[in-house]
């Protein structure tokens, strides 16, 4: 992209004087506006433009050299790989990477703005990292990811964070070698946040964490507007990446010998939908990912909504394609599904479940739940309960309810006090655990392919990998096993991993 279309698209802003009380106000009449529903619903008339273009200009190389980087991920899987392609970046301006944030010449936050205590701990190690800065004055210092697309974060880091060099967005991931490079020359708070969300970049480097297991990004965005949301405001609107492109990225990873991929999306099960010359959705692509040699392949994150009978038909086929689903549900009650703007209703999602068990038998579902939301009642709440066991999800991810400025649940008022909503999370969880404890014991005794990753985080001696459906084992086998797929004998089940001894050394201990 040159940079006249970026002055087109883009809204950037760069303070001169951070080291004032100067007010900022002016530049957020003109350039940042807090999330706003009806604005995000008009953008998708936009039309997404494919850019293949991504150099990094030549008075940029070697702007690394003798430098180190450090990045902190906070949040989702999408966060992890944008991550993976800020590195990409950096190791091709010549930076090296460091383990830890004493070691670096550049630290990045890259943030997750999901719920207020993610934003939170990002505040929180702001006000450690000063310290770093003042030992170190050459440090920069930058905040990116999805708090930096908040109004509301980028005033505050203005306001009363000064020691901050860099904010840009999700959006402006690959103008890093621009922005570090006025970070450096104007030592001013550099403020890009691009509102212009139509966009897929293709020739990204990425620098991948491991060479076991790897993300491929189907599509960005989200045009669900879940009433509680700020993913549609802070990643954009619903854009597909090119079948062609993912099915290369696919087998160029296969080739280099990774055993899992996962494709990544804010909901994937709308990958396709703005794909206007051609009929093409998720089951399509997976039919194709299907005859790639890679051993496993994986999706997230599904909405109930567009999982569709196609999908459901191809998942079937198995193969690579792994009989573990994670199917967020919020809720079990219809009525609150409403409200949450879920577009489904319990019934809805039980008959979904039914449809998906009856094609593949041996599922395993995991989902996601909020409690807590504006005026819950206890009935319900538990309406949830009863769902949670009706479906017999192995595991969730549990919340209670956090208001998120510019979303339309921000604006309800809530009579749920919040002893109450912190005892629903509590009973919610205890079923959790329940049935993450039963699912588990039905293992013991069996043999199960596990992919082992490496050492165990808690003992090296063990190593740890994970099954077709995602249970973490802890495994007694030969470190030569890492990175490939093995049988193992499980052992002994706990609620969240499981113990076991792959099938060779068992072999072997018979002989002897
Ligand atoms: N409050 C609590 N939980 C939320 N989630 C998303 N937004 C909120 C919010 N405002 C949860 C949903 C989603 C998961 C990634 O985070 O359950 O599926
Ligand atoms: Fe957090 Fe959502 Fe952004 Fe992921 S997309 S980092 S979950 S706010």
């Amino acid at each position: 992209m040159n940079e006249e279309q970026r002055k087109d698209g883009q809204q950037a802003i760069n303070p001169s004087d951070k080291k004032s009380d100067k007010d900022y106000s002016k530049y957020f009449e003109t350039v940042y506006t807090p999330p706003s529903l009806k604005e995000a619903k008009k953008r998708g008339k936009e039309e997404v433009t494919y850019h293949h273009d991504f150099k990094i200009d030549e008075r940029f190389q070697g702007m690394g050299r003798e430098r180190n980087f450090y990045i902190r991920t906070y949040g989702c899987q999408m966060n992890e790989h944008d991550t993976e392609v800020m590195a990409g970046i950096f190791m091709a301006l010549g930076y090296k990477a460091v383990h830890t944030p004493e070691e670096a010449d550049v630290i990045l936050l890259n943030t997750c703005a999901i719920r207020e205590n993610a934003e939170n701990k990002v505040f929180g190690e702001l006000g450690f990292l000063k310290q770093l800065k003042r030992d170190n004055p050459n440090l920069l210092l930058g905040v990116c990811g999805c708090m930096s697309q908040e109004e509301s974060v980028v005033n505050k880091i203005l306001k009363s964070y000064h020691h901050v060099d860099m904010i840009f967005g999700t959006h402006n991931i690959h103008r890093l070698p621009e922005i570090l490079n006025e970070a450096y020359l104007s030592k001013e708070m550099v403020v890009e946040v691009w509102s212009k969300e139509g966009d897929v970049i293709e020739n990204l480097p990425k620098v991948r964490r491991g060479n076991i297991k790897a993300w491929v990004n189907i599509m960005y965005g989200c045009d669900k507007f879940c009433t509680y949301c700020i993913v549609p405001y802070t990643r954009g609107k619903e854009r597909s990446r090119r079948p062609d492109e993912i099915i290369r990225e696919v087998r160029h990873l296969a080739a280099q010998g990774y055993q899992e991929v996962t494709l990544l999306g804010q909901n994937v099960n709308a990958y396709g939908k703005d794909l206007d010359d051609m009929k093409y959705g998720l089951g399509e692509l997976m039919d194709e990912i299907r005859h790639i040699g890679i051993p496993r392949v994986r999706f997230m994150t599904s909405h109930p909504r567009d999982f569709d009978d196609q999908l459901i038909e191809v998942l079937a086929k198995g193969g690579n394609l792994m009989d573990h689903i994670h199917l967020p549900v919020q809720s079990g009650s219809t009525d609150v599904l409403k409200i949450m703007a879920r577009k489904y209703t319990r019934e809805g999602y039980l008959e979904l479940v039914r449809k998906i068990k009856a094609a593949i038998p041996n599922v395993t579902l995991t989902t996601d739940i909020i409690v807590g939301y504006p005026n819950e009642t206890d009935e319900q709440f538990e309406e949830t309960m009863s769902l949670y066991r009706e479906v017999g999800f192995e595991l969730a991810y549990t919340y209670i309810y956090s208001p998120r400025e510019g979303t339309p649940a921000a604006k309800m008022v809530d009579n749920v006090p919040m002893e109450v909503k912190k005892a629903r999370l509590q009973r919610l969880n205890a079923l959790v655990n329940e049935l993450a404890g039963e699912s588990m014991k039905k293992y013991e005794g069996q043999v199960v392919d596990v992919l082992i990753e490496g050492e165990s985080k808690k003992n090296p001696d063990v190593l740890a990998g994970y099954t077709s459906k995602s249970k973490l084992v802890n495994v007694k086998a030969p470190k030569s096993a890492i990175g490939k797929i093995i049988p193992v004998k499980i052992t002994e089940a706990k609620t969240w991993s499981l113990d076991g001894e792959a099938v060779e050394i068992q072999k072997m201990a018979g002989v002897n």
